[in-house]
C-alpha cells in the first residue's frame, strides 16, 4: 500500500493544557508504533501551535493552522496571518475547509487568495472541497468540486502543486456520522485527478495527495484506504482522542 497521509483537524477544541495532554499521549503511541509509513499532520487551534511545535520537536508528526487570513498584514483585528503561523513552526495550513465556508462566509476568492499567500509564505495547503447534501441530491456533486477546484487553484502553476494537498470533504459527511462509501469517495477522487489533469496537464491529477474527510473513524478508515484513488484522511472528530487517532493511523499502514 502506498504511502498514507494522515491529518487531524481539531477545530476549536482544545485549551493549552488538553492540547498539550493529546500531544504527549500521540507521540507516545507513535514511539511505541515502528511501522512509520504514513505522514502525519495535526492542525490544533492557533493559540496551541507554538506550544505544540515546541512539544513535536524532533517527532515525525508535522504541525498545521486552520486557516491563515488572505492579507499579509494590516489592520485586521482578530485575524492571524501566514507569517504568524510560519513563526509558530507550522508547515501546513488547511485552506477553504466547509466551516470557512458555511459560517464565515469564504468564497472561492478568497479561497484563492489564501491558497497564493500561503504558498507564498512557504505553508503547505490541505485544501478543502466538497459538496452540501442538496447539492448531491440534484446530481451536482461534480460540478461543484469542479468549480472549487478551478477557482481555488486559480492562476497557480504546475509546479505549485506540490505542496498542495486536497481534501475531498462531503459536507454532508461532516460530523454526521455519515460517511461517504468507499466507493462515493473513489468516484470523486478519481474525477478530482481528471480535473486537476485538464488544468494543469497530464499527470499532475496523479501526484496529487487527495485525502478523504468526514466521518472517518477507526471502523472505516480501512475500507476508504483500500481504494487506489484515497491517499489519506482528514480527520475531524475522531483526531481529538490519542486511541482513536492513531487506529486510524494504523489502519493506513496496514497494521492493526
Ligand atoms: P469529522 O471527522 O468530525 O466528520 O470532521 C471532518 C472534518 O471536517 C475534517 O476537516
Amino acid at each position: 500500500m502506498a504511502k498514507k497521509m494522515i491529518a487531524g483537524n481539531w477545530k476549536m477544541y482544545k485549551n493549552n493544557s488538553e492540547a498539550l495532554r493529546l500531544i504527549k499521549q500521540l507521540r507516545n503511541r507513535l514511539e511505541k508504533n515502528p511501522a512509520r509509513k504514513s505522514k502525519i499532520v495535526i492542525c490544533p487551534p492557533f493559540t496551541a501551535l507554538s506550544l505544540a511545535a515546541k512539544e513535536l520537536a524532533s517527532s515525525r508528526i508535522e504541525l498545521g493552522a486552520q486557516n491563515i487570513f488572505w492579507e499579509e498584514e494590516g489592520a485586521y483585528t482578530g485575524e492571524i496571518s501566514a507569517d504568524m503561523v510560519k513563526s509558530t513552526g507550522a508547515k501546513w495550513t488547511i485552506i477553504g475547509h466547509s466551516e470557512r465556508r458555511q459560517y464565515f462566509k469564504e468564497d472561492e476568492k478568497v479561497i484563492n487568495r489564501k491558497i497564493k499567500l500561503a504558498l507564498k509564505k512557504k505553508l503547505k495547503v490541505i485544501f478543502c472541497i466538497g459538496e452540501t447534501l442538496e447539492l448531491r441530491q440534484q446530481n451536482l456533486t461534480k460540478d461543484i468540486v469542479t468549480n472549487q477546484v478551478e477557482w481555488g487553484l486559480k492562476d497557480l502553476d504546475p509546479a505549485q502543486l506540490k505542496n498542495i494537498v486536497t481534501a475531498y470533504e462531503p459536507v454532508w459527511a461532516i460530523g454526521t456520522g455519515k460517511t461517504a462509501t468507499p466507493d462515493q469517495a473513489q468516484e470523486i477522487h478519481s474525477f478530482l485527478r481528471e480535473i486537476i489533469d485538464a488544468l494543469f496537464g497530464a499527470g499532475t491529477g496523479q501526484k496529487m495527495t487527495i485525502l478523504y474527510g468526514g466521518s472517518v473513524k477507526p471502523d472505516n478508515a480501512e475500507g476508504l484506504f483500500s481504494r487506489p484513488d484515497i491517499d489519506g484522511a482528514l480527520v475531524g472528530g475522531a483526531c481529538l482522542d490519542a486511541s482513536s487517532f492513531m487506529k486510524i493511523i494504523k489502519a493506513g499502514e496496514g497494521v492493526f
